[in-house]
């Protein structure tokens, strides 16, 4: 992969899910992946309803994952304007011998080890049925069958050790049609440059495309040329967040989406961050985020996601939020442990 010059986008923020239940999901992101709640809040433009925010310890962004609670939505369907699956990175493929094992004794049903380009992976449904995945960078020489060798041998979980612990994440694979389209888009609205090309293993029509800054091509997008369009329900994925330093950075995207014509949200405070929405010539939804303030705004970095915290223009009616999300959680009752489907055999495949 080539170095570039940098460009405003400095990886992912984000990536905003639905879910169809909040006791569920929490347990599911904290107990079984060891991520921390960040943030307990309610959906800005919905605010009956929960957001819900998972990160590393310190929420550092490019960490969370976040949830819309709407539970009366049916399933999401992956295909254009809904994107096919996220990853995050684990350090090396002892710690992801150690998940494929760890989630098996939590039930899931774990497909790999697979080998997509320069990493190994593992991918697994979350409650929902949304499809995540596990990556690590491998050597050149370590193909699948030996990998699956490697991942034959039992290995001792007791828990999340330290070495398991997840952060940033790897990347997010939205679906796309037409590539020279997609290329020309990215550069032009986030100063993204495509960074790899790869062959999909698992779906011999579809490429993968490799997008980011620096050397982290964090959209990795699949192109097919052709693709059902998606819609958005529970376990899939509402958008994906790329990060900028400055509200100055986001304000010249602002203006670039004016220049070429792309309808846009204009900037909303949201009081952790800033953001500006679009969509890809594809319907996937993309948000601009500021990297500043941060989840430690409002409440200590201690007590992060504790109580339900909402911004300050929404104070005034937390009697009646609250009062709605006890009724919703009495319509819609939880059940743990969840049955999980399991992940496809080729994982990347496009349907
Ligand atoms: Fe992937
Ligand atoms: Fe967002």
């Amino acid at each position: 992969m080539s170095k570039i010059s940098e460009g405003p986008v400095k990886g992912l923020h984000h990536i905003t899910l639905v879910t169809s239940s909040e006791r569920v999901n929490r347990r599911f992101y904290t107990e079984v992946m060891g991520l921390r709640r960040v943030k307990l809040s309610v959906n800005q433009d919905d605010i009956f309803h929960r957001h819900l925010f998972y990160g590393d310890e310190n929420g550092t962004s490019g960490s969370v994952i976040t949830f819309f609670e709407w539970p009366h939505l049916p399933s999401g369907q992956v295909g254009l304007g809904s994107p096919h699956h996220l990853a995050y990175g684990v350090k090396n493929l002892e710690a992801l011998h150690k998940w494929a094992t760890w989630l098996r004794m939590n039930g899931l049903r774990v497909s790999g080890p697979h080998r997509v380009g320069d990493r190994a992976s593992i991918y697994f449904r979350d409650p929902d049925g949304f499809l995540l995945e596990l990556a690590t960078s491998i050597d050149g020489d370590i193909d699948e069958v030996a990998l699956r060798e490697m991942f034959s041998e039992e290995v001792e979980v007791e828990g999340i050790t330290q070495d398991m612990r997840l952060s940033v994440m790897d990347h997010a694979s939205p679906l796309a049609t037409n590539p020279a389209l997609l290329e020309q888009f990215l550069s032009k609205t986030l100063g993204l440059k495509r960074l790899a090309k790869r062959e999909n293993p698992h779906d011999s029509q579809a490429v993968i495309l490799g997008f980011g800054s620096e050397d982290h091509d964090f959209l990795r997008y699949i192109l097919k040329p052709s693709i059902r369009v998606g819609f958005v329900g529970t376990g899939s994925i509402h958008h994906i967040a790329v990060k900028v330093e400055s509200d100055e950075d986001q304000k010249k995207i602002m203006k670039t989406l004016d220049s070429i014509g792309i309808r846009h949200s204009g900037i909303i405070d949201r009081f952790w961050f800033k953001s500006l929405y679009f969509r890809d010539p594809f319907g996937n939804l993309l948000e601009v985020a500021t990297a500043g303030p941060g989840y430690a705004v409002d409440e200590p970095p201690e007590a992060l996601g504790t109580r339900l915290i909402l911004p300050p223009w929404l104070e005034p009616e937390r009697k009646r939020i609250e009062e709605a999300l006890r009724l919703l959680d009495e319509q819609f009752p939880a059940k743990w442990p969840p049955i999980y489907r399991p992940a496809p055999e080729k994982p990347e495949k496009v349907e």
